[in-house]
């Protein structure tokens, strides 16, 4: 009886805990998620930029970011979830607020990098710095233009 009790205790206390975080908790989660998955894209980017301006000899490596890229396009199709435009974030209200143009620039990103990942399998490196400036054209700029705040 008395373990009955305090297990219903405890079970209530977890209730407790969950309700008193509220939205805001998870919207924050959201936000910094959002911002480190787009620091690895803008990681790899630099880390390609690099070797594509002959700064560093990794030319080889340029298919394991490529690839990187790609994998991480499809996640960026996960980090705009509804509500996480409070807070210390430069994602606009246009996100949410235009839905269709947004999917477009997320499938943009998706295509434009699966394209680099294809390329550099070619070892082809004029083809790849070509696709490379398509991508950030189509997808970066694309979606950062319309859907970013400018930095204040
Ligand atoms: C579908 C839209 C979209 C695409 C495509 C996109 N971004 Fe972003 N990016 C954003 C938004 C919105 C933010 C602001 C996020 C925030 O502050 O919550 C951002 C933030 C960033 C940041 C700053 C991260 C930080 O907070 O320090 C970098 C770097 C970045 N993007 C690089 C890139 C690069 C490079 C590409 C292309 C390879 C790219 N992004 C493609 C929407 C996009």
């Amino acid at each position: 009886m008395m373990i009955s009790l305090l297990r219903t205790g405890a079970f209530a206390a977890v209730l407790v805990t969950f309700a008193a975080f509220p939205a805001l908790a998870t919207e924050d989660g959201a936000i910094k998620h959002r911002q480190a998955v787009m620091k690895a894209v803008g990681g790899h980017m630099g880390a390609m930029s690099a070797i594509l301006k002959k700064q560093v000899p990794f030319t080889k490596d340029l298919g394991v970011h490529a690839s990187a890229m790609a994998e991480l396009a499809k996640i960026a199709a996960r980090i705009f979830p509804e509500g996480s435009d409070f807070g210390e974030t430069r994602a606009k209200e246009d996100i949410w607020a235009k839905p269709k143009e947004f999917a477009k620039v997320v499938q943009a990103f998706i295509t434009e990098s699966e394209k680099l990942a294809k390329v550099a399998k070619t070892s082809d490196i004029n083809a790849f710095n070509a696709q490379f400036k398509a991508m950030g054209k189509n997808a970066c700029g694309a979606c950062h233009k319309p859907f970013r705040e400018k930095k204040k």
